[in-house]
């Protein structure tokens, strides 16, 4: 899988664009700047929008060459980003670090995904969000991106599941229209979730 990313990350352009999710940019907008956590960041689009924006950000992914852009980006748009090349079942933070981590396009398979989820909530402090956009099964039937297997779409009994211990703020299953650079353009059927611990 490493392979994977590393490869298409070699694409000279920033394959999901340089500009910061939609729904992550709107969430962002609710709540207080403080400490927040982007894992499998990939080119860090997401990372440096909110350094700009004032967060203090901290990044993993296991994808050197995502490392690469998401620091080249941070060092365009003149921020910083501490940003770890590493995989979300070993990476570690120290508890209740955080104010909010933001899960974008993380697609976890089954046999890892409950057990990251629960990690991630650690790392939550008391009333720090945690903002989530994934695809849905739907996904399959589009051609605007995302994993081509199911079992790494998720479904909201999946997400209520692995997030009961926060309350939810926003829980809607939607279709939108991405144009989030070269792999993820058109419609797209999408799990949205904003929870607090
Ligand atoms: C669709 S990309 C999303 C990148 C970024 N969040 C964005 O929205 O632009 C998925 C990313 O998840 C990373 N990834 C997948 N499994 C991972 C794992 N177990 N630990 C860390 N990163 C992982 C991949 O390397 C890839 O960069």
């Amino acid at each position: 899988m490493n392979n994977f990313w590393d490869e298409r990350y070699l694409e000279k352009e920033y394959v999901y664009g340089k500009d910061a999710n939609v729904f992550l940019k709107t969430e962002l907008d609710n709540i207080s700047v403080g400490r927040i956590l982007f894992p499998c960041e990939g080119e860090g689009r997401n990372a440096v929008y909110a350094a700009q924006k004032g967060w203090v950000v901290d990044a993993f992914d296991t994808s050197i060459e995502g490392f690469k852009k998401a620091n080249d980006l941070a060092k365009e748009k003149r921020v910083s980003i501490s940003y770890k090349v590493a995989d979300a079942l070993t990476v570690d933070y120290p508890r209740e670090s955080f104010d909010a981590v933001a899960l974008i396009y993380s697609h976890f398979p089954d046999t890892i995904r409950e057990q990251v989820h629960h990690k991630i909530i650690t790392w939550l402090k008391p009333n720090g969000v945690l903002i989530l956009e994934a695809f849905n099964p739907n996904q399959l039937n589009n051609t605007s991106g995302g994993p081509k297997d199911l079992s790494l779409l998720y479904t909201e009994e999946m997400l209520v599941k692995d997030f009961k211990s926060l309350t939810t703020l926003q829980f809607s299953t939607e279709v939108i229209s991405l144009n989030e650079g070269k792999y993820h353009q058109g419609k797209a059927d999408v799990i949205r979730l904003v929870g607090k611990k």
